[in-house]
């Protein structure tokens, strides 16, 4: 659970001890938790500026001794190695979307953080960049009438988008259909390797075309 207070210093303890460093760091978890303002309860909003934001802030905090220290000797011993952080945003996020002020504030937050952290870090030769993503087809956008649950942070959410409404949606996206989970980490993966080492502060949108919605 990327929400306990704990998490942070254990995954990138983990990562360190388990792989003697950090070298790409993509923030991902997610879920959505949808209501109209005047229905959303603060415990649906800060769950979603938990898993959207704090998360990642505090991923990232515990991460920067470690990526400092490992470029400081870096560039001692006369090397430069790139390193990427790629956070995850939305669409919901660049243009607001119905029901989902909390899951679009957290997804535009994570923009001003990426932008942020990529003048922070670009001396320490870290690139830091984000994907929105549209409309791509997991199980977080799989059949709501089939009754899909999510176990999050202790909570069952509902998942799922009803079919009629999914069919919409697809019909608006110029490339015709949702985009699939490879297509999706296609577009992190280009962020990732090393093309893309002099492109940072970037939100770069996966969504088949679709320019807004
Ligand atoms: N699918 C889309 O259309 C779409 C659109 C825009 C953005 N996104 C974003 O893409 C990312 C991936 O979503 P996805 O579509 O693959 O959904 P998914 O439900 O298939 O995968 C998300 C994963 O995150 C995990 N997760 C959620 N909350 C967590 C927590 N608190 N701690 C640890 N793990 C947690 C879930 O268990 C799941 O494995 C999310 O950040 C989501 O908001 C997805």
């Amino acid at each position: 659970n990327v929400t306990a207070p704990d998490f942070a210093e254990r995954f990138v303890g983990t990562a360190v001890s388990e792989f003697k460093g950090l070298d790409i760091l993509i923030n991902n978890a997610g879920y959505t938790w949808d209501n109209v303002i005047q229905k959303m309860t603060d415990e649906q909003w800060y769950a979603m500026i938990d898993c959207h934001l704090t998360a990642p802030f505090r991923i990232l905090r515990a991460a920067q001794p470690v990526i400092r220290a490992l470029g400081k000797a870096e560039t001692e011993a006369g090397q430069r190695m790139m390193r990427k952080v790629v956070n995850i945003s939305s669409m919901a996020g660049l243009f607001g979307n119905p029901g989902q002020t909390n899951y679009a504030a957290g997804k535009a937050g994570i923009v001003g953080m990426t932008q942020t952290l990529a003048k922070e870090w670009g001396r320490m030769n870290v690139t830091v960049n984000c994907v929105a993503y549209g409309l791509i087809k997991t199980r977080l956008t799989g059949n709501a009438a089939e009754g899909g649950t999510a176990h999050i942070d202790g909570r069952d959410i509902k998942v799922g988008v009803n079919p009629d409404l999914m069919a919409a949606m697809e019909r608006g996206i110029p490339l015709g259909r949702g985009g699939t989970p490879e297509e999706a980490a296609g577009a992190v993966y280009l962020l990732c390797i090393p093309e893309s080492d002099y492109v940072s502060g970037q939100t770069l949108v996966c969504s088949g075309g679709l320019t807004g919605f």
